[in-house]
């Protein structure tokens, strides 16, 4: 359920496409004065903030509750702009940005000094990337200045994909929200450092492990195996690697493995949570839908849409988690997917959400 809008909040609607002047000018006028706006990018809402201003920064994590340990990615409008953020930029980083740039794929380089150490939570590196969103690239074009956002949500809460998201998290946190719509790919964009020897990818995300490999060697690090805690998140090459993330409030099991031993197992465990008094949802596919007609009216169940479709299922993903849990349900039963191309992405984000208890039911 959307939340009303806040009276300190303020929400402008705008096009998506081809963004209103004057829209632009008046998220830039809140950006100038070390103000927070929510704006739409390709893969989820951002928090923005002035990625030159200090005290922008000290908001965006405020605002979010999130640990100042967990550094925020810099958005920039043109590839030109790499050079006012980042100091020996290697050769592989121009390739990247040729082949994906705009796009969702986010690189970590040496910071440079324009850019505030606490961006980086203190480290000598800064993540950036160049959104493939008008809204977005106006925005950082009328400010004058490179834009911080973290995604536009709680710390650990699943990431905004609706400005509704967006006002149920941070109303009253965020000056505005800049209302474009449902955002396009609704996954976060892949995390690559290129500050070691190796391209390591440290967050999987919409520009897919393939597409990378087929370009360069590439380092996967990215499996949220254990459940880790603060002190070891601080130590982590990218904090935003623990696993407690993307999470509804709802307890996640998910479980893996053949289409029928997965819809029969999720179909078993939904009526022993009945009968032990749980409110049950279940994160089904269009597929699974017909085996679960005798449970439709005990059950919430949210499709992701058809299994054969991961883009959608990726659209989908974040709205669907927010969705069981404004239902109010305690335990949410998950349908897996196939790990290739984007599906990568989505299980990391299902794997995380499920704070490892992922359930492994065989062909
Ligand atoms: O698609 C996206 O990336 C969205 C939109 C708004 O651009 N942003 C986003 O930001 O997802 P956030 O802050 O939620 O996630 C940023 C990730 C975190 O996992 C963080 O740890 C990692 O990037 N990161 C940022 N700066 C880093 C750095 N200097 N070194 C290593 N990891 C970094
Ligand atoms: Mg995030």
């Amino acid at each position: 359920m959307p939340q009303p809008y806040t009276a300190s909040t303020r929400v402008l609607g705008v096009n998506p496409y081809s963004p209103e002047a004057e829209v632009i000018e008046a998220a830039a006028d809140v950006i100038k004065a070390s103000g927070l706006v929510a704006f739409p990018t390709e893969t989820v809402y951002g928090l923005g903030g002035s990625a030159r201003d200090a005290e922008a920064i000290r908001r965006i994590y405020s605002a979010k509750g999130r640990p100042a340990n967990n550094p925020l990615i810099v958005h920039i409008s043109g590839a030109s702009q790499l050079e006012e953020v980042a100091v020996e930029i290697p050769s592989v980083a121009h390739q990247l940005v040729d082949a994906f740039w705009p796009g969702p794929l986010t690189l970590v380089l040496r910071r440079a000094d324009s850019i505030p150490p606490t961006i980086s939570a203190g480290r000598d590196t800064v993540a950036v990337r160049m959104p493939a969103h008008a809204v977005a690239l106006a925005l950082i074009e009328a400010a004058g200045v490179p834009i911080a956002a973290p995604s536009a949500n709680l710390f650990t809460r699943p990431s905004a994909t609706t400005a509704e998201h967006v006002m149920t998290d941070l109303g009253g946190r965020v000056d505005l929200i800049l209302d474009g719509g449902p955002t396009s790919i609704g996954l976060e964009s892949t995390v690559i450092d290129l500050t070691a020897k190796t391209p390591i990818v440290l967050r999987p995300g919409g520009v897919t492990l393939e597409a990378l490999g087929a370009m360069l060697p590439v380092i996967e690090l990215y499996r949220p195996s254990a459940l880790l805690t603060d002190e070891v998140t601080s130590a982590l090459p990218s904090p935003g690697m623990l696993a407690k993330h993307y999470s509804p409030e709802a307890e996640l099991l998910l479980f893996n493995g053949s289409f029928t031993a997965v819809t029969a197992r999720i179909k078993q465990v939904a009526q022993e949570q009945i009968a032990a008094g749980r409110h049950v949802g279940a994160l089904v596919v269009d597929e699974d839908r017909p085996y679960f007609a005798d449970l439709a009216d005990q059950i919430v169940i949210v499709s992701l849409g058809s299994k054969n479709d991961l883009p959608q299922v990726g659209r989908s993903l974040f709205a669907a988690l927010r969705a069981l849990d404004a239902q109010g349900v305690d335990v949410i039963l998950a349908h897996s997917f196939e790990e290739s191309g984007i599906g990568a992405t989505i299980v990391d984000r299902l794997t995380r959400a499920a704070e490892g208890r992922v359930i492994d039911v065989g062909a």
